[in-house]
């Protein structure tokens, strides 16, 4: 008979099944299932844990609480800044004492880095899990922050983290551990890495994290193809999930949360790379064009990263074609999207495109996730199929540098995006004007 105590995880999307199947019926991958301990069956509280848990618990009538509690749901005084303005943002307010955040991201990002300057700045407990202490005393040195305020404990063991904090009289605000595809404890079964140790892991650091009244923070690498035991297992254990991003070969990095118990998931964070680590991009640096002449093949954009307005240049290159399948490739524009705005070109516009390879990139290395970026997509291209730039005077005959902003129907009808007025207001404090159209077509005019 089976074993009841073990279940199928699927190790991309997390997924529990009762039998092993070749295929993930949540998230349609192949060959991701995994077989694991059972959770609930899992030893990591002991019965006497267990009696001391119990005692406390009550059950709480919701109609007997005070509105004022109902309305400060955190604690004020529990909520610190990391001193990093635009952390503290992505966050809420700041970190939540005893709070677990996970900080997920590609290999190389920057994760080790930004959260040594995190400790650097407000002190705590760094578990090198991947890398030695001295490795770090070297970070820290090139950092040129304070090495006093880093504790550094060298293990892979959850169970010797948790033995150090019980034996320890020093109060940690915050813990990093880096990272937690490495840890691991005995009361789980598989090898470092695999979905138990990782869920285990988690779990234990968390329930530590409650404890202390300490914050973690766990680092999550994440693969491009996600088919290893990666964050998105965790998301749903941890208070607060981030998610460190930038196209490698650029230097910026954007800080996004995809969850937060204690504040808003729109805000974005954004770095810059340099010799001596992650320095924050002010609002008004954020601008990734080179202001002067139309470009043949380019078109400026504003989109909002978080609630800020970043003024973009999109770039297309359109060529003839002599593959049987004339090439798409795009960089920071999503396919699918892109795929639409050609298409919308070749209907609204006239433009032969099933004979032209595409070409599309975004400057600074920066993903586009917004519809609004529609219309500049289209301006870009039919500035370089006609090899000539884009459009540049206003009604009254003046020429102007245009900003386009819009996202486009599939009729070619040019729609209004949300927060319009604060992205005019960004062009136009770079002297650049939004182009008002009504349809893709009066392009052609
Ligand atoms: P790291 O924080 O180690 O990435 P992760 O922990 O997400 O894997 O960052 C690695 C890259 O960052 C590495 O390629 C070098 C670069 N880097 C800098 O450019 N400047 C710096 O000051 C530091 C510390 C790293
Ligand atoms: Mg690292």
């Amino acid at each position: 008979m089976k074993n009841k105590e073990t279940v199928f995880v699927c190790s991309n999307c997390g997924n529990e099944f009762g039998k092993w199947a070749g295929q993930c019926s949540g998230c349609g991958e192949w060959n991701s299932l995994k077989e694991v301990k059972s959770f609930s069956s899992s030893s990591s509280l002991s019965s006497k844990r267990k009696r001391v848990l119990g005692e406390k618990l009550e059950v709480r009538n919701l109609g007997k609480m005070d509105n004022e509690n109902l309305l400060k749901p955190v604690n004020n005084n529990s909520v610190f800044s990391t001193t990093i303005g635009e952390f503290d943002r992505v966050l809420g307010k700041g970190i939540v004492q005893g709070s677990a955040v996970l900080f997920a991201g590609e290999p190389g990002i920057g994760k080790s880095t930004l959260l040594t300057q995190l400790i650097g700045k407000i002190g705590g407990l760094y578990v090198a899990g991947e890398e030695s202490a001295e490795q770090i005393g070297l970070r820290v040195k090139r950092l040129g922050l304070n090495a006093n305020n880093f504790d550094v404990l060298g293990t892979n063991s959850i169970d010797e983290l948790e033995e150090f904090l019980d034996r320890t009289q020093k109060l940690y605000k915050i813990a990093v551990v880096d990272s937690i595809q490495v840890m691991n404890c005995e009361n789980a079964t598989g090898v470092i890495g695999s979905v138990s140790q990782i869920k285990e892991s988690t779990f234990r650091l968390i329930q530590m994290a409650k404890k202390k009244g300490m914050a973690i923070f766990i680092v999550g690498h994440v693969t491009k193809d996600g088919d290893i035991a990666g964050p998105k297992l965790l998301e749903h254990m941890v208070d607060t999930v981030l998610y460190f991003e930038g196209e490698k070969n650029g230097d910026l990095r954007i800080l996004r949360t995809s969850k937060n118990r204690f504040g808003p998931t729109d805000e974005v964070g954004v770095f810059k790379m340099e010799e001596k680590g992650l320095r924050e991009i002010k609002s008004e640096e954020i601008n990734l064009i080179e202001n002067g002449e139309n470009k043949i093949g380019s078109a400026v954009t504003v989109v909002m990263e978080g609630t800020r307005p970043m003024i973009l240049e999109i770039q297309a290159l359109v060529v003839e074609s002599f593959a049987p399948m004339p090439k798409r490739i795009f960089s920071g524009i999503d396919y699918n999207r892109g795929q639409l705005m050609i298409a919308i070109a070749q209907k609204s516009l006239g433009v032969p495109l099933y004979k032209y390879d595409v070409f599309l990139s975004v400057t600074g290395g920066v993903k586009i996730e917004e519809t609004a970026a529609d219309l500049a997509v289209l301006v870009a291209i039919w500035s370089s199929y006609k090899s000539t730039p884009t459009p540049s005077f206003d009604k009254e005959g003046r020429k102007t540098l245009p900003v386009w902003v819009g996202e486009v129907s599939l009729l070619g009808e040019v729609r209004k995006v949300r927060n319009l007025e604060k992205r005019k207001k960004e062009a136009e404090s770079l002297g650049r004007k939004l182009v008002e159209i009504r349809n893709v077509s009066e392009l052609k005019t």
